[in-house]
């Protein structure tokens, strides 16, 4: 039976997303939210870009309220993208691990750090060491967002997503490179939705 979402949680959610600095917007955050409890086959889930968390925010309270053991795992080299001017220009004053402590700090100040594995690495080394027997149910790529990259993230993280398993794409159609990548996905791949800024396909069974 589908989990009824009270628009109260949402708004609490919110609440502390909201006060996270990041780029995800409200609504793109709900939708995430409501994939992982409604449609993800599992509850296991990955996002690929988390900054200070706000994604975090919102897709670890859905792994929390889905309620099954559930866990997201964080994958975030915590040094800003690079050749990314404006991250560049943020991180300038900061020491090594300053972004990944500030990740820390929000997510344990949100509540949520029990539901949340942080991987701290690149997105492809993290997919070399990901265990072929841990199907993904909903995977969130807001990694780099160069054509070249964010197409890497697609072929190395796809094999893992499960079958009736999501891939959420970010910054569709504010950035180029994943803009052209959405036109390329192979057919197994259907696109199921579009939210504010994001392009949502479904991995069909064979
Ligand atoms: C757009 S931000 C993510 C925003 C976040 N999802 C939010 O809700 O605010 C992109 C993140 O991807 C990370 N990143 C970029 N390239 C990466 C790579 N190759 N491997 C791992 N992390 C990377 C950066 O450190 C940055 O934190």
């Amino acid at each position: 039976m589908t989990k009824v979402i009270a628009a109260q949680r949402l708004a609490e959610i919110e609440a502390v997303a909201s006060k996270v600095q990041g780029w995800l917007a409200n609504q793109a955050g709900r939708t995430l939210y409501q994939m992982i409890i409604q449609y993800s086959p599992n509850n296991t889930i990955v996002e690929l870009g988390a900054w200070k968390g706000r994604s975090t925010v919102w897709m670890a309270n859905g792994v929390k309220d889905r309620g099954d053991n559930g866990l997201l795992y964080s994958v975030d080299t915590w040094q800003g993208t690079q050749n990314e001017a404006v991250h560049k220009e943020m991180l300038k004053n900061y020491s090594d691990d300053q972004l990944f402590e500030e990740f820390l700090a929000n997510i344990n100040n949100a509540g949520i750090s029990e539901y949340v594995k942080p991987i701290r690495s690149t997105t492809i080394e993290a997919a070399k060491n990901w265990s072929l027997d841990k199907p993904i149910g909903l995977l969130l790529i807001d990694a780099d967002h160069e054509y070249k990259a964010a197409r890497k993230d697609f072929e190395y993280w796809s094999p893992m997503v499960a079958d009736e398993g999501f891939i959420v794409f970010d910054d569709v159609p504010a950035w180029p490179g994943p803009t052209k990548l959405i036109t390329q996905l192979p057919h197994w791949y259907e696109q199921v939705a579009v939210s504010q800024g994001q392009w949502i396909v479904q991995k069909r069974a064979f």
